[in-house]
């Protein structure tokens, strides 16, 4: 089963970091709670105060949740690639929000070495920028050939917008929640997405990602909707049509996400593991769009193809069972191919019961449930489908 690992370069940086500040192992985990206890608990303070300019809060931040961010990024890029592998010939690339920089971490160790790249980081935290900086620094492969990775930073709020100077391929990775939650107000989330897709030249590539959470991921449905209508929009990734998302309909309030197994090195198991943290897995909630302009990239609405939604499960009268979403529907599509997780991609003809496995999703999948087979003779004892398995 594929799993991710926190990439040894970003290891080595993040350890640098790490030499730089005298505190306790202690202390360390200490902060790390606080920082968790912010992101949920708290979340109204991050309105007020920036937990990038506290190092305290920062280093807890580089040692938790930058490997965990940038294998994120790394998952959906993976994904996005096997796809539209047009993607990787980009130059620019702009990471917004961009904290200590863990998308551009991601795209710097994923997209291949072979030609000149431009990294534009934007983020309201100077601290988080110099520290970016520093580890792109520590990550970024030697000049060779004239072919080189360069780091602009610019400290700038949201909805200020970067200039773009090119064809880019922006990250917002983790940031849209903390920009748009709903305790603050005033925030015009959508007319930010129109003027991003104004300013983008053609060929731009826009990934969002945000916390595998019921609420966080249910906002992004509802965002994902809001630029489809708004017509300025197309979107690559997840879905695999260009129609209204069909969960934001379920009474149960299912939600779009995915998980990956993560590696995360042992720097971070050293904060991760006294807490009770979560280390070998991760999940998230991910869209992928494109201005509705002319690109080089090809459509995307083959009503063939399907995203699996969620982990395998039994169903009734059968003994395996995966939801997937194709054309704009939810499904449940009986005994499913080998190899199929959450999030692979399946090819599967509207009259035909049988689906082949067209890409598997690159951080295997922690949270599969293995179907029971019914033992012979005995036929399997009716179970109530799905839901259970979106709420994790
Ligand atoms: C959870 S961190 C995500 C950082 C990084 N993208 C990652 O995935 O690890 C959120 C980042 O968004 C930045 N941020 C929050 N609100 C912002 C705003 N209104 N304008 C610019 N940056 C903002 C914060 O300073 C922080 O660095």
């Amino acid at each position: 089963m594929p799993s991710l690992a926190t990439p040894r370069p970003l290891l080595r940086a993040i350890k640098n970091q790490v030499g730089k500040v005298r505190a306790s192992l202690r202390s360390q985990g200490e902060a790390l709670e606080e920082l968790f206890q912010l992101f949920t608990s708290d979340r109204r303070h991050l309105k007020r105060f920036s937990y990038m300019n506290d190092p305290r809060l920062r280093l807890a931040y580089l040692r938790y949740h930058l490997p965990l961010n940038t294998v994120r990024s790394m998952c959906v890029l993976k994904d996005l690639l096997e796809r539209y592998p047009a993607i990787a010939e980009t130059e620019w690339i702009t990471d917004i929000g961009a904290g200590p920089g863990s998308s551009t971490i991601a795209s710097l160790l994923t997209l291949a070495p072979d030609r000149t790249r431009r990294y534009l980081l934007t983020d309201q935290s100077r601290s988080a920028l110099r520290v970016a900086r520093e580890i792109f620094g520590d990550c970024a492969p030697p000049e060779k050939d004239g072919i080189k990775a360069s780091i602009t930073t610019v400290q700038q709020k949201l909805p200020l917008l970067p200039r773009f100077q090119g064809p880019t391929l922006v990250w917002m990775s983790m940031v849209i929640n903390e920009f748009d939650h709903p305790e603050r107000r005033g925030i015009d989330i959508k007319g930010l997405f129109s003027r991003l897709a104004e300013k983008l030249p053609a060929g731009s590539t826009v990934v969002i990602i945000e916390p595998g959470l019921r609420q966080q991921g249910r906002r992004l449905l509802a965002l994902h909707d809001a630029l489809l209508e708004s017509q300025r929009w197309q979107v690559l990734a997840p879905c695999t049509h260009q129609k209204t998302c069909p969960l934001l309909e379920e009474s149960n309030r299912p939600w779009c996400h995915f998980h990956f197994r993560w590696q995360p090195g042992d720097l971070v198991k050293q904060v991760a593991v006294p807490l009770g943290l979560v280390y070998g897995k991760g999940s998230m909630s991910y869209l992928v769009i494109q201005p509705a302009k002319k690109s080089g990239l090809p459509g995307n609405q083959d009503p063939e193809l399907a995203r699996v939604i969620g982990d395998p499960m039994e169903v009734r009268r059968t003994d395996a069972g995966i939801y997937l979403c194709q054309d704009g529907k939810r499904r449940v599509f009986r005994d499913p191919p080998e190899g199929t997780t959450r999030g692979a991609l399946l090819k599967r003809g509207r009259q035909n019961r049988d689906a082949r496995l067209v890409a598997p999703w690159p951080g295997g999948s922690p949270e599969a449930k293995h179907p029971r087979r019914p033992r012979k003779g005995r036929r399997p004892p009716p179970q109530t489908p799905p839901e259970k398995s979106e709420a994790d």
